[in-house]
Order: structure tokens, then C-alpha cells, then sequence
């Protein structure tokens, strides 16, 4: 599936980049759906997201430097407000008024999660709730902002894919003599569902503190929620009680390409379980995914061109029930898969 032959995936809030990024005052670009946008804090504080584009000369916005909350070209200076508006031409006179149209267009930018999220077109689904955001006896830490050469499908069937574990994470927690995953059981819910299973994980000494447990094979619980078009969280429960969810949106910056955003939350405190050991501890298995799943093809139809044994096997189904919403959400809104072959 081409990600960007498909408008209704510019109707979705994406995550596009951490607001830590904008704070030094430099606009940021990004690429959207193939689209060139540029990120910056507008005059309120908050995130704008414009087409990095100036409509003088055509200069990307992203080259310039962020001058009262306005975006200032670096090629003549048109500066330009959170709204896409010319707001001053240091050119023209200074008591005249600039036309209307003196303008680049402008998208839906909004602040959450320590993100700036960005929509398009106007959004037909709430940003995903993260109710652990701020709330008491819960830490935020914010793990991984990486390109990615692969897809979002191919992101997504991996996240709810328990039967690599065995091969692609044989060096960390994955259990090699058990290759056969636990059952997994899907409950759908409103534009998604939800996945549940229980796996044993291998938990050598340095994983201890990570999973509150010092057993050389702890369990994990698994409840693994998919949300339209390219988000899941992953909430991980040790029997020490210690959660573990991960966010990840799988945010499309062209057909071959993605931007992982990823989210961890924790249920206990940095003298249980250090960050720095935390984020080097999913380092290790999301540098894993990446390597295998950047040797995929990101376009390629796997699971509905074959009837074969992938339908009868329980770790393949969350994928294939994926691309079934994608397939449904894009003939309810008339548009038709498209592939590169
Ligand atoms: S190209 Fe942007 S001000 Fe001239
Ligand atoms: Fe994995």
C-alpha cells in the first residue's frame, strides 16, 4: 500500500516532531505524506505547522529563523504568522496593508505528549488518549524520534507480531526454545482493537530492574492496542506489578519511509529502574526491529494475495486484521489501494 496515494491518511493527526526541537527558535522542516512542511512556535508559545514554501520566491520557509513568534523568510525577509498570513514585507511601506493572498497555507498543529502533531486535511479522529500523560505514579519518557527506511503497515504487523520474537530478539528477551507464541486474543473495539496475550520473556540480570523480577524467565502481559491509521500502544505488566507502555506512531514521511515516535511510561520511579537504562534497554530491541524490518519490502502485499497457513496462525492475524481497517477506511472514503508493481 502507497501511504501517500491514499488522501485519507492526511485526515489523521501525526505525531511530526518533539516540541524540544522548536524551543532554540529555529523553524524545523519535516516531511508529511510527501509533503514539505516547516514546524515553529508561533506568537502564542504553541506549534504551527506551514508549507515550507515562501510564496515571494519560493524559498523553503525552514531556512529562515523564527523573528516574535513570526516565521521570517532567509531570502528577503517576508514574515509570516502561525496562520500562513504575510505579516511583514521589509521591502514594501511599512503603513501599508499586505493583501490577503500574500499567504502559504497553513495546517492543523496542535500541542500533546510533548509532540507536535500535525493533520493535513481536517481530522476525522481524535488524537489517540494516553491517560498515563502527567497523571500521578506514572513517568514520562520520551525514547525514540528515528527515520526509518520501511512503512507504516510493515511497523504495524511487526508491533502485534509475537512470532519474531523467537528469531529477531533471540539475542535479548525473545526465548529461542519457543518459537510457537502464546495465543493471542483480539477484542475489536471503535476504529481498532485490542490484542491480549501472555508470553514468557527472558529476563537475564541486567533486565531485572527493568522488569521489577529477578526469575531468569519472567512473563509479560500483554494488551496491545491498534489505533487508525498508524499508532498502537503497548502496555507491558510484569507479575511485579511494574507496567511498561510503549507508545509508537508510525508517522508516513513518504512511501518508503517512516519517522518512529516513541513514547515509554512507566508505573515506578528512576531510582527502581534508571531512564538512561530504560531507553537503552528498548534501544537494543527496537535497533533489532529496524534491521529486519528495513530489509522488507514496504510496498509488497504479503498476507491477502496467499490463502495459505498465515490464516490459520494466530501471531499473523493482528496484521492481516489491520490491513483489513486500512482497507475498509479507504473504501469508506472511496479511494482504492494502490501499489508500486
Ligand atoms: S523567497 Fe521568501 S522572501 Fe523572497
Ligand atoms: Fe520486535
Amino acid at each position: 500500500m502507497l501511504t501517500t496515494r491514499q488522501p485519507v491518511f492526511r485526515k489523521f493527526w501525526h505525531a511530526v516532531m518533539p516540541l524540544s526541537m522548536l524551543q532554540d527558535g529555529k523553524p524545523q522542516p519535516f516531511t508529511l505524506m510527501d509533503e514539505n512542511i516547516v514546524l515553529f512556535l508561533g506568537a502564542d508559545g504553541q506549534p504551527a505547522a506551514l508549507k515550507d514554501r515562501c510564496c515571494h520566491r519560493t524559498a523553503k520557509l525552514s531556512k529562515g529563523r523564527c523573528v516574535d513568534g513570526g516565521l521570517e523568510c532567509g531570502y528577503h525577509g517576508w514574515t509570516y504568522n502561525a496562520a500562513g498570513r504575510v505579516i511583514r514585507i521589509p521591502q514594501y511601506e511599512p503603513d501599508r496593508a499586505i493583501p490577503a493572498d500574500y499567504c502559504t497555507p497553513a495546517y492543523r498543529c496542535v500541542a500533546r505528549y510533548g509532540y507536535a502533531w500535525v493533520a493535513l486535511e481536517e481530522p476525522i479522529a481524535p488524537i489517540p488518549e494516553v491517560p498515563e500523560f502527567d497523571a500521578p505514579g506514572w513517568r514520562t519518557i520520551y525514547q525514540f524520534y528515528e527515520r526509518w527506511d520501511t512503512a507504516p503497515l510493515r511497523a504495524l504487523e511487526n508491533s502485534f507480531d509475537n512470532s519474531h520474537f523467537s528469531f529477531v530478539h533471540r539475542a535479548t528477551f525473545g526465548v529461542a526454545a519457543q518459537p510457537k507464541p502464546s495465543r493471542y486474543e483480539l477484542v475489536h473495539k471503535d476504529g481498532g482493537f485490542y490484542a491480549e496475550t501472555v508470553i514468557d520473556a527472558t529476563n537475564p540480570p541486567a533486565y531485572h530492574r527493568v522488569s521489577g523480577s529477578t526469575e531468569p524467565i519472567t512473563q509479560r502481559h500483554m494488551r496491545n492496542a491498534y489505533y487508525l491509521p498508524f499508532s498502537r500502544r503497548l502496555d507491558i505488566e510484569y507479575p511485579s506489578g511494574v507496567r511498561h507502555v510503549i507508545i509508537n506512531c508510525f508517522t508516513p514521511i513518504d512511501d518508503g519511509h517512516i519517522q518512529l515516535c516513541q513514547w515509554l511510561f512507566r508505573n515506578d520511579r528512576e531510582v527502581d529502574c534508571p531512564e538512561a537504562m530504560l531507553v537503552e534497554f528498548d534501544a537494543v530491541i527496537t535497533r533489532e526491529d529496524k534491521d529486519i524490518l528495513e530489509s522488507t519490502d514496504p510496498d509488497a502485499l504479503v498476507d491477502t494475495r496467499r490463502r495459505g497457513i498465515e490464516y490459520s496462525m494466530d501471531s499473523d492475524k493482528p496484521g492481516m486484521l489491520i490491513r483489513k481497517l486500512l482497507m475498509e477506511l479507504l473504501s469508506a472514503h472511496g479511494e482504492a489501494e494502490v501499489h508500486r508493481g
